[in-house]
């Protein structure tokens, strides 16, 4: 059986043209003109671009005495309706745990997939069996290690920690990632607020200024350069560590950011609602922050300073969130957004003039599927490539409204926001998996993508790390000692 999609404008990160995409096995067999298969998908007055890759997602994931609220059958159903095909989730050890422990439960929870998944690993404590471990890990085809700076007593690690471990991921050929807060100042701010009477969900955001986060990126990006590792910054909030990246970039470090759709959209002010719910429904570390802090993100979309726009999905129910009644600190830390971030992006980047269409498929897919290590499998629109395409209607609408969303939560922080721009059509490896608004997927269709280390960025990283290495000076005539 193949598949055509006719008459649609071809989108990629670097090029906009009228041509076919004809689906052979799930993946891209001919691209030009007139092409006929057996089944056709009409893309008339649509682009056809790569679906979206969300590289942070944490499905079904044990945090803060709860379980996130979507799992791989929800989350990848609702990332499939927003146009995304691939998601890239968390392997969470809890501390103490071995690696390859946590990838088994990992491997039994991605079972239910709908769409491509891969995972990132987390490194959550430190000793010679981690350091073991993570040989193993990458041969799974899992070379990106997270780190988290904040969560202190939970999931943080410390700076000898941080520098050990992004030494190994360096010699591994991996990339590092970050979480980048002061976990200890957030701590101790945390403390203060709750004594003074802060209980409310406002606290959070006053528990974690900008400051905390400008001063950890920081941080990382000079541990990244002294281990040698390519570096990347999660769910990049605000100006402060923004300006640590784009100052990183200009000296030549390899460092990127990561900008989520809700700091891009949404501003603090939701803390200061009247309603403990509503304002408890948006706590997520780093918090949203005031407007000059979107424009900044903004502009590093636009300037290439930040490279990928993510969601960071990490779904909690109303009745979760209200665990923290009382005391901000025991809020769930985490918001959806997975089927929203196509169409927000494209609704406040591209519709506004803000990003052009190829930068829209750069920051939603091409630029992380190079990062990752899986271009041009993913991210493209190539003869070879998996068949994960969106053919996007620039100008269909709709009001987000959590009643008609796949994710098994109770609101959606876009509530009542009007979109325009969404899909048409959702391939996931040829299969159409949503059909104007009918999603049509299967349980159990997504499958593992191992992704390969040593990329160009790390080969380039070694081959320098060699030329500047340490060396003993040859000398002559040394004199002799006691004299
Ligand atoms: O608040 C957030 N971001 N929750 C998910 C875990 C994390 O820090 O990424
Ligand atoms: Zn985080
Ligand atoms: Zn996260
Ligand atoms: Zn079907």
């Amino acid at each position: 059986m193949t598949t055509v999609i006719r008459n649609g404008t071809i989108v990629t990160a670097d090029l906009t043209y009228k041509a076919d995409v004809l689906i052979e096995h799930g993946r891209i067999a001919a691209i030009g003109q007139g092409l006929t298969g057996d089944t056709t998908l009409d893309a008339t007055g649509c682009l056809v671009m790569p679906g979206g890759i969300d590289p942070h997602t944490h499905l079904e994931m044990p945090f803060m005495g709860t379980y996130s609220a979507d799992d791989f059958d929800s989350g990848t159903r609702a990332a499939l309706a927003g146009g995304t095909t691939m998601v890239v989730d968390f392997a969470l050890p809890s501390p103490g745990q071995g690696l390859l422990d946590a990838l088994q439960m990992w491997d039994n929870k991605s079972g239910r997939a709908h769409c491509d998944y891969s995972f990132h690993m987390a490194v959550t404590w430190w000793d010679r069996q981690v350091f073991d471990e993570m040989q193993a890990v990458v041969d799974r085809g899992i070379t990106s290690f997270k780190h988290f700076m904040a969560y202190k007593g939970a999931l943080m690690v410390n700076d000898d920690e941080l520098f050990s471990s992004f030494r190994r991921v360096g010699d591994l050929g991996g990339v590092a990632l970050v979480h980048a807060e002061n976990g200890d100042v957030v701590a101790e701010l945390s403390a203060r607020l709750l004594a003074e009477g802060n209980t409310g969900p406002e606290a959070h955001a006053y528990s974690r200024p900008p400051q905390v986060e400008g001063e950890a990126t920081n941080r990382a990006i000079m541990v990244a350069d002294m281990a040698g590792v390519p570096l990347y910054v999660v769910h990049v909030s605000c100006e402060d560590s923004h300006e640590a990246i784009r100052r990183a970039r200009s000296q030549g470090k390899r460092v990127w950011g990561e900008p989520l759709i809700q700091h891009l959209t949404l501003d603090e002010s939701e803390y200061f609602n009247p309603d403990w719910d509503h304002a408890a429904r948006r706590v997520m570390s780093p918090p949203f922050r005031d407007k000059r802090h979107q424009d900044s993100l903004w502009a590093g979309l636009q300037s290439g300073s930040l490279s990928v726009v993510a969601t960071d999905h990490c779904a909690f129910t109303t009745a979760q969130k209200r665990n923290g009644i009382g005391d901000f600190t025991k809020i769930p830390n985490g918001t959806g957004g997975l089927e929203d971030r196509m169409p927000m992006l494209w609704t406040h980047g591209v519709a506004t003039g803000r990003l052009t269409p190829n930068e829209f498929v750069a920051v939603t897919s091409t630029n992380i599927a190079k990062i990752l290590g899986m271009y041009p499998r993913k991210g493209a629109v190539l003869v070879g490539s998996d068949a994960d395409l969106v053919v996007w209607d620039p100008e269909a609408e709709k009001t987000i409204a959590a009643g008609s969303q796949q994710s098994a939560i109770d609101y959606n922080v876009f509530e009542g926001q009007r979109v325009k721009g969404l899909p048409r059509y959702v391939l996931t490896r040829g299969h159409v998996a949503v059909d104007g608004g009918t999603l049509d997927s299967r349980e159990g269709h997504g499958e593992f993508v191992a992704r390969e280390p040593r990329g160009t960025v790390n080969r380039a990283l070694s081959a320098w790390k060699e030329l500047t290495a340490p060396r003993p000076v040859e000398r002559s005539g040394i004199p002799a000692s006691g004299v």
